[in-house]
């Protein structure tokens, strides 16, 4: 983290916005910024209602538009009623019931196009399917599905009829799978035999089955896509395939109109202690978030094939795949599979084949496709790209450059995006026809959302490139409604510290240069971003402690190439310690089993064991310091208070 926050202070290059691209977006110069963001920071709420009318068709209007009185609960549009799903889907069928939504690849080869009418279509059938399993409006639904048109399906299907979604990652395990359920109460999972990814089959079916057999009693349904074809098991009257449910169903299915803060999703986060945290979204302001920020940010008009590589099991996915390209009519690709199949042009020759013009990935999946060298890239006609955009960590700079000059080929703006689970759609971003960029920088606040770095007592920080806590000062629509079933979590996590400013805390470090562009430094809190994806630190503990040869262990992150950051584990064993602390069978056999609890992406790179974990007097894990040995630093903390010194050796592996 520190390497980095160095070498974007060196970062002076900035890129203007390309006069050809200007020319054509919806918010072609600074002036035009400049006075969205005014008038909402003369109007606040004045200025939201409006979007909110303009951009979202309302069953029933709103008169109020933001009301604080369960806050830090905020309320938007509180007294309208809406359907996102109409909003999505039927809105468009009368000018685009012909066009295609959704195109899809399988990691195979196999492609479908969705028309916007044969996707309202099947929304309709699998929503009356849903219904007749009993499933109703209010109660949550979770989804554990491949990358395939079906998981969009399902998400929208949820949202027409009320029910609350909550989409699992297929990459996630068994276990994890179990907590999210039993967390919310879940009536019915909705899965798939298996997914394509990497050459493999994920056998989401089995893992769903896993976590179903110990607990999971709220679970009535289990509804099977048929998708990689791999035998299953099938518990006849509790699970159902997805092509039985779907039959005969009616092919329209009248919207429930649900009020504005009806919860549309939960999606689980981690944070630094404790389970994940089922993070709680509304229908109307979340909604408004994803349509403003596709316009704002991505600029996306009819013509654009839009692709999100995101999986639909992260927020990205959700915003960016799942609602904001349907709400805004505009076509937009699903990819199975991994980047790397059959081999690193498999994006490219995606964008090739499908005409994509504005593509959104992870910087970690640019790191990786950078390290597979030019050669992959350059076999493909790119032409078609006019836009780029990146989110979940901070771009280093080389890789940013690879991407602008390798992928854009020097004439695509790149939008970096910060955002998080918690804000529901982008928030500081460029406008990419309006504001010049700068490597490194997520650069300026979106119109309407307050951000702000300030210092511990909440006084907004004026002098440039000093790092402070990143928050925001003015509820937003698209804001986290709450964590599922914990009041006092969602308080104590972003409200409780700024409390009497009553801004959001972020949990990240920032700092604002000169020209106020925002430069986010990394978190605040114990969580590590690995590929992009927040993992607590606790999680990961819990996990290794819940393995009987383990008494403690504490994970810290150090810098990776690829990943970003790579998690290292200090390892204390009941038994003996292995010699040299390093037991490489041990090692396997604790990486599988991290994985088994959580999921691969949770696999600790690196294992050390050792004697005790170094402590502060009052028993704290002294984090700082197995950081610095992580990697592999020269120590300056004061280490005299351990009760064992010699411990500091064993844990850089030299005893
Ligand atoms: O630390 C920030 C980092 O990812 C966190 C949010 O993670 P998550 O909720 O999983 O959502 C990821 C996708 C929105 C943030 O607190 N982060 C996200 N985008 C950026 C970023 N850090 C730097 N630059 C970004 N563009």
């Amino acid at each position: 983290m520190d390497t980095n926050i160095q070498s974007t202070l060196q970062e002076d290059r900035l890129f203007q916005p390309p006069a050809k691209f200007a020319a054509q977006a919806r918010i072609p110069n600074r002036e035009a910024l400049d006075a969205l963001r005014e008038k909402a920071e003369q109007d606040h709420e004045g200025f939201w209602a409006e979007q909110a009318r303009e951009e979202l068709d309302w069953h029933t209007p709103f008169e109020s538009v933001l009301d604080d009185s369960k806050a830090p609960r905020y309320q938007w549009f509180a007294d309208g009623k809406i359907n996102v799903s109409h909003n999505c889907l039927d809105r468009h069928l009368a000018q685009r019931g012909d066009k295609t939504a959704i195109v899809f690849e399988g990691e195979q080869g196999d492609t479908r196009h969705i028309s916007y009418a044969e996707l309202h279509r099947d929304v309709c059938r699998f929503a009356n399917g849903l219904k007749s399993l009993g499933v109703a409006s209010g109660d949550r639904v979770v989804i554990y599905m491949p990358m395939v048109p079906e998981a969009v399906i399902a998400m929208q299907a949820c949202a027409r009829i009320g029910a609350t979604h909550s989409v699992v990652f297929g990459g996630f395990s068994a276990e994890a799978l179990k907590d999210r359920i039993e967390n919310a109460a879940a009536k019915v999972v909705i899965t798939a035999d298996g997914g394509h990814r990497g050459g493999k089959v994920v056998e989401l079916k089995a893992a769903a089955d896993q976590a179903l057999s110990n607990g999971c009693d709220s679970i009535e349904k289990v509804v099977v896509l048929k998708r990689a074809g791999n035998d299953i098991g099938f518990q006849p009257g509790r699970d159902i395939w997805w092509s039985e449910l779907m039959e005969g169903q009616a092919e329209t299915c009248e919207p429930t109109w649900v009020g504005s803060e009806h919860p549309l999703f939960l999606l689980y986060t981690s944070g630094s202690t404790g389970k994940p945290k089922g993070i709680e979204h509304s229908s109307a302001g979340y909604l408004l978030g994803a349509i403003t920020t596709m316009k704002w940010v991505f600029d996306i008009n009819d013509n654009d094939v839009f692709w999100c590589t995101a999986d639909v099991g992260w927020v990205t996915g959700h915003t960016y795949v799942a609602y904001g390209p349907l709400a805004c009519g505009a076509t937009m690709l699903m990819y199975e599979g991994a980047p790397t199949v059959p081999d690193a042009g498999r994006f490219w020759k995606i964008c090739e084949d499908h005409n994509v013009s504005i593509f959104y990935t992870a910087p970690t999946a640019i790191r990786a496709l950078m390290k597979a060298g030019d050669a992959f890239p350059q076999q493909y006609d790119l032409s078609s790209i006019r836009l780029l955009g990146t989110v979940g960590e901070p771009i280093n700079p080389e890789a940013w450059m690879w991407y602008h000059r390798v992928i854009g080929g020097e004439r695509c703006p790149i939008v970096d995006t910060w955002w998080q689970t918690e804000t529901g759609a982008h928030m500081i971003a460029p406008m990419p026809g309006a504001v010049a960029t700068k490597p490194g920088s997520c650069t300026l606040p979106l119109p309407g959302i307050a951000a702000d770095v300030v210092d511990a007592d909440g006084n907004s920080i004026e002098q440039p490139n000093q790092g402070g806590f990143l928050v925001i000062r003015k509820p937003w629509p698209s804001m986290v409604r709450g964590v599922w079933g914990d009041d006092q979590r969602f308080y104590d996590t972003y409200w409780k510290q700024f409390d009497t400013q009553k801004f959001y805390l972020a949990g990240d470090n920032a700092r604002r240069d000169e020209d106020g562009y925002f430069w986010i430094m990394g978190r605040i809190d114990d969580v590590l971003n690995v590929s992009g994806h927040r993992l607590g630190t606790m999680e990961v503990e819990s996990a290794l402690v819940a393995h009987p040869l383990v008494a403690e262990a504490a994970v810290v992150s150090r810098p990776h190439d690829i990943k970003g950051e790579s998690i290292f584990a200090f390892v204390v064993l009941r038994g003996e310690r292995p010699e040299g602390g390093i037991d490489k069978s041990l090692t396997r056999e604790l990486r599988e089993w991290v994985g088994k609890q959580i999921g691969a992406i949770a696999k600790p790179d690196d294992m050390r064991f050792a004697d005790n974990l170094p402590k502060t007097r009052s028993g704290k894990i002294m984090r700082r310091l197995l950081r610095t040995i992580a990697c592999g630093e020269e120590i300056t903390q004061d280490t005299s208070t351990l009760e064992n010194e010699g411990i500091v050796l064993q844990l850089q592996g030299k005893a």
